[in-house]
């Protein structure tokens, strides 16, 4: 939720700024601005209301005056809407001084009141107006901006990372960070900040880590992190694992058209390396000591959006295999209660950003009351991870769209792995079980790269239904959470009434909106299940049928009980249960999308969202 980049070094600072904006957009594309100190020491801003084009093409018409110097921001708005005033950045010390902001100020009315009674004016509605003008303030004072931010992020309070320039100080940036994301690029001759290593990664692979509640000076050939009371640290380096390329669209028509296309991979790579012997070894997690993990009585999954759904797909599968009960819970309802949680609860973090509000402050809390925590995470550098005692990384790589694809299907099979891996270690598993159950994990890529060809057949169902207003999605077991992410999907992508659910539950309430053309798509069951919910999924899809719903099914292939019941059927490659919501789940990312592009919306930023949701 807002992209932060900044830049010091000897190359032009505007096509920096713009390159690291550009795979920073993101995180919020309500406007976007760059501020630069140009080679005569005078400070320059741009800014825009709207996506970071405009600013682009309106820097291309009338270029700024460069220099080697600058902070650049594309901004989700919290505090004021999403005007030219409004866009950061924010200018303090009479202009000299340029502020961009991600997070929510808490206490900005207070701090404005005090400004505004010592005789400042303001030109936005913005809460980081304020940060501007007393960091400003305190240059005066000081003479230095390092200085300046120190004096004030011990005022502030809320979530913030902050950027900052002085035109008197050319080839410094300084950024400080207290629940929001900031990350250091290393270059050689010069460096880097960015809400995440996207924003460098064109330039640098070297990166580190800055912590909460520090604050870091950037010069051209040097990096200085203090904490904000002002005692020097030395942060974690670490080598960024993706190129460039891996966050760029190549020849997709969007990125997730290519993100959804990588979806074989992301579940690859999060089982590469983390096999041995045919069984899940998992050292991040053993690492916690065969002890604790025997001592595990409770396993709390939390997370939001997309994350939550795989994390209740786990939750089948980490019950199952572990035999361990599984909770799962939305990151922000965990929270604000009082929750029972002790030294024997596993509380498992599920966040593809790694800097989700919400699940962040739930994984503290959880940790401090004493829960042990592990993140699932795909991104290296990120703050969950850091806060929690444990980190199994995804490694779907950057996912650019905001709607969550790729991410969704490696973050299953994290869990899988979890639950395999403890499944194994407590000895709810034999050994022989574990290895089939493994062999059939690694056989899910191979498999779902097959499901990518529905591609085309999905386009023309979305192509017939651009006009639909209302679509219902059922499953059962591991595929009534297929089912809500189907959903999510729609409302996210396609703006229209979604809503997915246990198709046992239909006969309960749901089965009322049924009327004739309804169309409602069916996550159906193996027939080779034993516990028989193939048939009883069937008789659902009788019951909605009877009332004129159009059904569109997913099923296995070579499922002909299903055809006479069904209006299309898109199939999906035979699976034991607990694998088909990796492969059933294509279709319907693919649906979203295409009934998106079939509406003509722009699917990789769908209106009022941002992808990493950094304000509560
Ligand atoms: C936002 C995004 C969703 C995502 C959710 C959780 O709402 O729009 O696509 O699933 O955040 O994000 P996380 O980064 O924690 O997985």
């Amino acid at each position: 939720m807002c992209g932060i980049v900044g830049y010091v070094g000897t190359r032009g600072s505007v096509d920096v700024l713009l390159g690291g904006l550009k795979r920073l957009e993101y995180r919020g594309y309500d406007s976007a601005g760059v501020a630069v100190i140009d080679a005569d020491g005078h400070l320059g801003t741009r800014k825009h209301a709207g996506k970071l084009g405009i600013l682009t093409d309106d820097l291309a018409a009338a270029p700024l005056a460069d220099g080697h110097t600058g902070i650049g921001h594309t901004r989700w708005a919290t505090h004021g809407g999403p005007t030219d005033e409004n866009a950061h950045p924010h200018l303090g010390d009479d202009g000299k001084l340029a502020l961009i902001h991600n997070g929510i100020i808490e206490n900005f009315a207070e701090l404005k009141g005090e400004l505004l009674a010592s005789g400042h004016t303001f030109h936005s509605e913005t809460d980081t107006e304020v940060a501007a003008l007393l960091v400003g303030d305190a240059f005066r004072a000081t003479g230095d901006l390092t200085a300046a931010m120190l004096q004030v992020v011990n005022r502030l309070e809320g979530a913030f990372t902050l950027l900052a320039v002085h035109a008197d100080q050319p080839g410094v940036v300084v950024g400080a960070r207290r629940n929001s994301p900031l990350v250091i690029g290393l270059g050689e001759g010069e460096n880097f900040l960015g809400s995440d290593v996207a924003a460098f990664v064109e330039y640098t692979h070297r990166a580190m880590e800055i912590g909460q509640d520090q604050l870091v000076t950037i010069r051209p050939d040097s990096v200085e992190v203090v904490d904000f009371g002002g005692a020097p640290v030395a942060p974690p380096t670490f080598e960024v694992d993706w190129d460039a390329s891996a966050a760029e669209k190549g020849g997709w028509s969007s990125f997730m058209a290519k993100e959804i296309s990588e979806e074989p991979e992301a579940v690859a790579k999060t089982i590469l390396g983390r096999v041995t012997d045919g069984l899940v070894d998992l050292p991040e997690v053993t690492a916690l000591g065969p002890e604790v993990l025997r001592s595990i009585d409770r396993v709390l999954i939390i997370a939001c959006g997309t994350a939550a759904y795989a994390g209740m797909v786990g939750k089948y599968a980490i019950e199952q295999w572990a035999r361990i009960p599984v909770d799962v819970e939305l990151a922000h309802e965990f929270r604000y209660r009082e929750p029972v949680l002790s030294p024997n609860t596993l509380v498992v973090s599920i966040s593809q950003s790694g800097e989700t509000m919400d699940t962040l402050m739930a994984v503290k809390y959880a940790r401090e009351r004493g829960a042990r925590t592990l993140s699932i995470c795909n991104t290296q550098g990120a703050t969950i991870p850091r806060e929690s005692d444990a980190v199994v990384y995804t490694h779907a790589g950057p996912e650019v769209a905001v709607a969550s694809t790729k991410a969704f299907v490696a973050q299953i099979t994290a869990t899988y792995l979890l639950g395999l891996q403890l499944g194994q270690v407590r000895g709810a598993l034999t050994d022989d079980e574990a290895r089939g159950l493994v062999a059939e994990l690694q056989a899910v890529p191979e498999k779902l790269a097959t499901v990518l060809g529905v591609g085309d057949r999905i386009k023309e169902l979305a192509h017939w239904m651009a006009d639909t207003r209302s679509v219902l999605f059922l499953g059962r077991h591991v595929g009534y959470p297929v089912a809500l992410e189907g959903a999510l999907k729609l409302k996210e992508l396609a703006y229209i009434h979604a809503e997915g659910f246990a198709a046992g539950e239909l006969k309960h309430g749901p089965i009322a909106l049924i009327e004739p053309g309804q169309v409602v798509f069916v996550l159906v069951p193996s027939p080779r299940d034993p516990r028989s919910l193939h048939s009883k999924v069937v008789s659902n899809i009788q019951e909605i049928r009877a009332r004129g719903a159009r059904v569109i099914a997913i099923a296995e292939e070579g499922d002909v009980a299903v055809l006479p019941h069904a209006d299309e059927v898109i199939r999906i490659p035979l699976a034991s249960p607990f694998f088909e919501p990796l492969l059933a789940v294509v279709p319907l990312h693919y649906f979203g999308m295409e009934l998106a592009s079939a509406k003509g919306l722009d699917v990789d930023q769908p209106r009022n969202l941002a992808k990493s949701v950094t304000v509560e």
